[in-house]
């Protein structure tokens, strides 16, 4: 409903929206991270999987030379990045960064210094992208937490503060105007582990540095703080790359609510702690990305971490598990970075890393990473929007047992009575239905299909079509909380001594599609809805129109509110301005129709708003919301 006759009797919300330093005051434009170059999902191979820090020139360039030779180069992976292990030093007094030569014997340069400009020339010389490692504190990983790694920095204690802390600036224009790198990966373990109780700070091996981030608590971290070192490092980036041609990679595992806002200065961003190879822990690291499609797109992408395909349960004698991963990895849009010793691939996993059909899913330019249309603890369905208005869909099989599922038309949003075609991704063969087929899966597997049909909303895209241009601007929440539906294997470093895996990632009851913000089916008023986008009152969602007519959906407060003390009231702004706006709407009221004619709106902007705001706002439910082409 286009109320704006009700715009006057409600002005002191009006008024309420006008406030300078509102967030949820429209903007009129796109506020998620438009920096670096990361428009699609990198693609490239890193050090640490294959090599730990043990990594040296040899063996990054056969790497690279293998990425080349069996045409994986060309299919897109591109990026060549050293992880852990590169460094020697820290120059005193300039501070200036010295690299292992031993290790990396072009950069000795002949005055003695060490600079890694020979192997980037080499590596883009080659077609290729170069990438490095640092850490946002004074120390790296190794040092604060595995002190037994192959190559630690060393001298001096200040010659052995190897990070990025203090020296930001210094650090990013050496990489990238001098050195020439494309990417940098920055670790945060140097805020992380340096309490002045800590034996190596006791010992005077290293100095203290007050934890700001603690991975067990969001109350005992210092997240703002977190995301200015991080933003300052986002800055300097953009200072030191006028070509605007790097990948900001922020590495918190998932910390410091980092879900929450890495999409605003970062490329890639890690959701969980390290990947190991095994199908737990692969669970674990998908799990922690996969209720997040909201928060990804392009220029801002979800890492669940780096490809294990090659080692332990994801080798040659693997494969389903292999192709699973990959699969997974592919319906999220993460960053496919290899992390495995080429040197050793065997056709069959070059093959799984290879597949064309499955690098065009991960890379599809519309950006939408898939949504949760079946959930459960054994199975779940998921369902990715590709820019040609086709649908991947995955069916993955996480029990050591085999199963049967079914997939409906409804999974995909397509009409239940006409054909839908299936076209099994890995092997290019077609299959049709019609409403819906049963599917076995064996132990561990994953079906991936591209799927055609008749779309169930013929003239346009549902809103949870389209993740990929959402930006939760605002998201509502209020009090970050980690989120509870993470599958918890054994960390393989901890075995099960302690207490066990609690909930730990922040950024439950952030904005979701086709669910609540607590994961449970949206509905309002007694009304279930089974597609729209689920939301905390207090929000501000930002929606990209790719040419449509008219928004449309039915508003509400979510069956599942708690608090209930406040009314809210919906608005539509189409490139800053008010479009349309409900009345406001109680607990249990009807849900409302709204609807925008956004025709010639480039960004539309979706408001839920309450009269005061309140410590846990409740759920609201844009139920249906699409836009279409319409009159
Ligand atoms: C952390 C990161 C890993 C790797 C290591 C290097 O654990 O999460 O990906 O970079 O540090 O020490």
């Amino acid at each position: 409903m286009a109320a704006f006759g009700l715009l006057a009797s409600a002005a002191p919300l009006a008024a309420q929206s006008q406030a300078p330093h509102d967030p949820l005051t429209p903007r009129g434009h796109w506020s998620a991270n438009t920096r670096g170059r990361a428009a699609l999902p990198p693609m490239g191979w890193n050090s640490w999987n294959a090599f730990n820090s043990d990594i040296d020139e040899a063996k990054l360039m056969a790497s690279a030379q293998i990425l080349i030779d069996s045409g994986l180069a060309a299919k897109g992976y591109r990026y060549v990045d050293i992880d852990d292990g590169w460094w020697l030093r820290r120059d005193q007094p300039d501070g200036r960064m010295v690299i292992r030569a031993k290790s990396f014997p072009s950069a000795a340069m002949p005055d003695g210094t060490t600079s890694f400009r020979p192997l980037t020339d080499r590596l883009h010389a080659m077609g290729l992208k170069a990438g490095i490692y640092s850490d946002i504190g004074r120390n790296s990983c190794g040092q604060v937490y595995t002190s037994d790694f192959a190559n630690q920095p060393e001298g001096s204690v200040a010659e052995r503060e190897v990070g990025l802390y203090g020296h930001v600036d210094q650090d990013i224009r050496l990489y990238f105007a001098d050195w020439g790198f494309d990417l940098i990966k920055v670790d945060g373990c140097g805020i992380r582990g340096l309490p002045v109780t800590n034996p190596k700070v006791t010992s005077g091996y290293l100095r203290a540095f007050d934890p700001i981030i603690d991975l067990e608590t969001l109350g005992r971290t210092d997240i703002a703080k977190v995301k200015a070192l991080y933003g300052s490092v986002a800055d300097a980036l953009a200072r030191y790359n006028p070509d605007g041609d790097y990948i900001f990679s922020i590495c918190l595992w998932g910390s410091a609510d980092v879900r929450a806002w890495a999409k605003d200065m970062g490329n890639i961003s890690r959701t969980s702690e390290d990947i190991s190879p095994n199908w737990s822990r692969m669970l674990h690291n998908f799990d922690s990305a996969v209720r997040r499609p909201l928060y990804a797109g392009p220029g801002s992408w979800n890492d669940p971490d780096m490809l294990f395909v090659g080692t332990g349960a994801f080798d040659a004698d693997h494969l389903t598990e292999a192709r699973s991963h990959m699969a997974l990895w592919a319906m999220l849009n993460a960053p496919l970075m290899i992390g495995y010793d080429l040197r050793k691939a065997t056709p069959a996993l070059l093959e799984v890393l290879g597949n064309p059909r499955i690098i065009a899913l991960d890379q599809d330019p519309a950006g939408n990473q898939a949504v949760l249309a079946y959930d459960s603890d054994d199975v779940q369905i998921l369902v990715k929007t590709l820019a040609s208005g086709e649908k991947g869909v995955a069916i993955v099989n996480r029990t050591a047992a085999p199963v049967d599922a079914q997939l409906t038309a409804d999974h995909l949003k397509y009409a239940g009575k006409a054909p839908i075609t299936l076209t099994d991704l890995w092997t290019g063969s077609d299959d049709s239905f019609t409403g819906e087929k049963t599917l076995h899966l064996a132990p561990h597997q994953t079906l991936i299909f591209a799927a055609k049909g008749t779309r169930r909303l013929s003239d346009g895209l549902f809103l949870s079509e389209m993740p990929g241009s959402i930006n939760p601007a605002v998201d509502g929440v209020v009090v970050p909380e980690d989120e509870p539906l993470i599958h918890r294997g054994i960390l393989p470093w901890q075995g099960t001594r302690g207490t066990g895996q609690h909930p730990r990632y922040g950024g439950w009851g952030g904005a979701e599609a086709d669910a609540t913000p607590f994961g449970k089916m949206l509905g309002s008023g007694g009304h279930d809805f089974h597609t729209g986008i689920g939301v905390l009152a207090g929000s501000r969602l930002e929606v990209r129109n790719k040419g449509y007519a008219r928004f449309q959906a039915q508003v509400g407060m979510d069956d599942s509110a708690r608090d209930r003390s406040q009314p809210v009231t919906f608005f539509v702004y189409g490139d800053g301005r008010l479009l349309a706006r409900s009345k406001p709407v109680a607990f249990g009221d009807a849900p409302q129709p709204i609807s925008a004619n956004v025709r010639g709106v480039k960004l539309i902007e979706l408001v839920a708003r309450t009269p005061e705001a309140v410590r846990f706002p409740d759920p609201v439910v844009w139920g249906d919301a699409a836009l279409v082409q319409g009159k």
